[in-house]
């Protein structure tokens, strides 16, 4: 069945992270799908660049929010209110890579800002964006970035892992809460993909970051981009997606469903 109508027409969107990666993506296709975006990130000049690129005027703008100060989630989440009349999607998207450091050299200071940003923001955020739509009983959708490193280890440093492990329970948790109150709580869990966080964190250039991914990946013969990642969040945010909750939605072509190390040891051991 197709449909003409806009899957977000008459929605109000509230992402956080948007001025980059996959949080600017999904604002892009979430304003060209007739959502009125609100995008909340610390970049201010990238996020003002972002918001004001995005057509008709209006439609999307932005807000200086850091995700680890309760107030600033709370500001981002009543100036959507008071701007758009309501608040139907929030994505916890912001993030950071903190030290690509092994757990014998863990620096503190670093778990904790990781934590910070990855867990104490996605929980305010859920905190006030649940606050808001259940206030106004709307049927929101909050979705949350966790990533295949809230699935398993060995991937990326530990602080990033735990944070986004612990991402995905919180919105677990959230969802047991909400959904008494009609509220939909969900995760997006990404592969590698080039963004400027990954490809910062790694020290290489956006193709080579690509070439990795691909490479990696099980899913062969297509590179994952923001935009890939941004059209599930779509899915989650939209009515189409009315009945789930509590869901992770991995984004990662087959890759978390493969434990490539067992068949190609049992290879070696019949060879
Ligand atoms: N790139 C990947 O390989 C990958 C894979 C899985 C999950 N993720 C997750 O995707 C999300 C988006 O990251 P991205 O890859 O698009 O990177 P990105 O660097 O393009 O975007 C991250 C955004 O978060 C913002 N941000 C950082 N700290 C913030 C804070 N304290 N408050 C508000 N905003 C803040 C940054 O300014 C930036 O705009 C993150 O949660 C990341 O962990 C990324």
């Amino acid at each position: 069945m197709t449909s003409d109508k806009l899957r977000l027409e008459g929605k109000v969107a509230i992402i956080t992270g948007g001025s980059s990666g996959i949080g600017e993506a999904t604002a892009r296709l979430f304003a060209s799908n007739g959502a009125a975006v609100l995008i909340a990130d610390i970049n201010d000049s990238l996020g003002q660049l972002v918001a004001g690129s995005i057509p008709p005027p209006g439609r999307c703008t932005f807000v200086h929010c850091d995700v680890r100060d309760e107030l600033h989630l709370a500001a981002a989440v009543d100036l959507a209110v008071a701007t758009y009349g309501r608040l139907d999607i929030f994505f916890s998207n912001a993030g950071v890579a903190g030290k690509t450091s092994a757990i014998l050299d863990l620096d503190p200071a670093d778990l904790d800002d990781v934590l910070a940003v990855h867990v104490r923001g996605a929980a305010l955020a859920i905190k006030h964006a649940g606050r808001a739509m259940v206030a106004a009983g709307t049927r929101g959708s909050i979705i949350c970035t966790a990533s295949v490193a809230a699935i398993f280890g060995g991937l990326t440093p530990a602080a990033y892992t735990a944070a986004k492990h612990a991402v995905l329970g919180l919105a677990k948790a959230a969802a047991a809460e909400l959904g008494e109150k009609g509220v939909r709580v969900n995760c997006v869990s990404p592969f590698y993909l080039a963004t400027p966080m990954s490809c910062t964190a790694l020290g290489l250039e956006s193709a080579k970051m690509e070439e990795i991914s691909c490479a990696a990946a099980n899913l062969k013969g297509k590179v994952l981009r923001a935009e890939d990642v941004a059209a599930a969040v779509l899915f989650l945010a939209s009515d189409e997606s009315g009945f789930i909750s509590g869901h992770n939605l991995v984004v990662d072509g087959g890759t978390t469903a493969v434990n490539s190390t067992v068949p190609k040891l049992i290879e070696e051991l019949f060879e």
